[in-house]
């Protein structure tokens, strides 16, 4: 049930300039109105996070799109038509109206209409017929584990009015995908995958006939989560296949007195007993929508290291490998 008064409080909040924590189909995010740069300058220090990076402007519909974006080519128009809303950002040119605060000095801009229902209707009435937007970065401390549960975000940055950082904190309960978007750059002569996430490849490459590309073209920081060990976990992540296991099962007992485990239900179930505490998942889209809030969960527990078991690689789990991997790279 959507409360109209927690909608109409948000709303406010954005117009006066404060910070909102909302629920995506993704994770959650850390919205400010994205036409106000005061409001936008709140969300490094309540992300505790020196630095600026070019933030996503979420948007209530796509009509909003020539508010933001010039030039926008045939392909674009494509993809929103199939997947909009829904958790797929576009990389475009920017319109004027994008300033520096938001693209992060860049020409293009970041666009994204999410699916959530209760941040669709805080969209739709901060849209205004003016295609207004919010920017909102994941709601996480810089560095660590996004937010997928408005729990998380309460103890992560915290209410303002217990000390914290958020001014209002939408609860929209668990995020059905449980990892960011896709983000895809359709500014070069090929469109191409900056982030991976649940819009896959040939998802986007069937509804445009035509190549889709991985990976960005220089090992720029601009998709800040494409620096290496950016979704770390507190203790170290060791990743393992299925094969690996008996050998790995000696290791991480002669290693580590107290581990966690994120692995397929049967395998899973064999660890229960030597772990401190046994994660299982069902399938991919399962992993992937639990991922971060077993991390936040092992976070939390006294132990020596987190042993996961991932899924085979597919295109569906692109995204979770790629998390994943970044989790583990402090350690590997
Ligand atoms: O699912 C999501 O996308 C979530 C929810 C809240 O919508 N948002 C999210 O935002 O993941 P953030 O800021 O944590 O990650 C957005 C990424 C950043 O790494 C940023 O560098 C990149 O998008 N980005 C933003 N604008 C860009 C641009 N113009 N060119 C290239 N990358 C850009
Ligand atoms: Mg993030």
């Amino acid at each position: 049930m959507i409360d109209k008064k927690d909608i109409e409080q948000a709303v406010r909040i954005l117009q006066e300039g404060g910070l909102v924590a909302i629920p995506t189909e993704t994770v959650y995010g850390l919205a400010a109105d994205a036409d106000n740069e005061e409001s936008i300058a709140k969300i490094y220090p309540a992300k505790k996070n020196h630095n600026t990076h070019p933030l996503i402007v979420h948007v209530a519909n796509k009509e909003a799109i020539s508010s933001w974006a010039r030039e926008v080519p045939e392909d674009a128009w494509k993809l929103v038509e199939a997947f909009w809303p829904g958790p797929l950002t576009l990389i475009l040119k920017r319109s004027e109206r994008a300033k520096d605060f938001v693209t992060g000095n860049q020409d293009t801009v970041a666009l994204r209409c999410p699916s959530h229902p209760l941040t669709r209707e805080l969209l739709q009435s901060f849209d205004a017929g003016k295609g207004n937007g919010v920017a909102a970065p994941s709601a996480n401390p810089f560095g660590k584990i996004s937010p997928t549960l408005a729990q998380h975000v309460k103890d992560d940055l915290g209410l303002a009015s217990e000390g914290g950082s958020v001014d209002l904190i939408l609860d929209g309960g668990a995020c059905d995908i449980g990892i960011e978007s896709t983000i895809l750059d359709l500014t070069g002569p090929q469109p191409r995958i900056l982030r991976e996430g649940a819009i896959t490849e040939p998802m986007m490459s069937k509804v445009l006939d035509k190549k889709v590309e991985h990976g960005a073209v220089t090992d720029s920081p601009r998709v800040s989560g494409s620096l290496k060990s950016h979704y770390a976990p507190n203790h170290p992540l060791i990743i393992s296949s299925a094969e690996d296991l008996p050998g790995k099962t000696q290791f991480l007992a002669r290693q580590f007195k107290t581990f966690g485990v994120i692995a397929p239900e049967k395998i899973a179930t064999r660890f229960a007993p030597i772990s401190e505490k046994a994660f299982s998942y069902s399938s991919v889209e399962d992993l992937t929508k639990h991922l971060y809030d077993f991390l936040h969960q092992l976070d939390k527990l006294n132990i020596d290291a987190i042993f996961v078991v991932p899924p085979e690689s597919s295109s569906e789990a692109a995204g979770v490998l790629d998390r994943l991997s970044r989790a583990s790279a402090k350690q590997n």
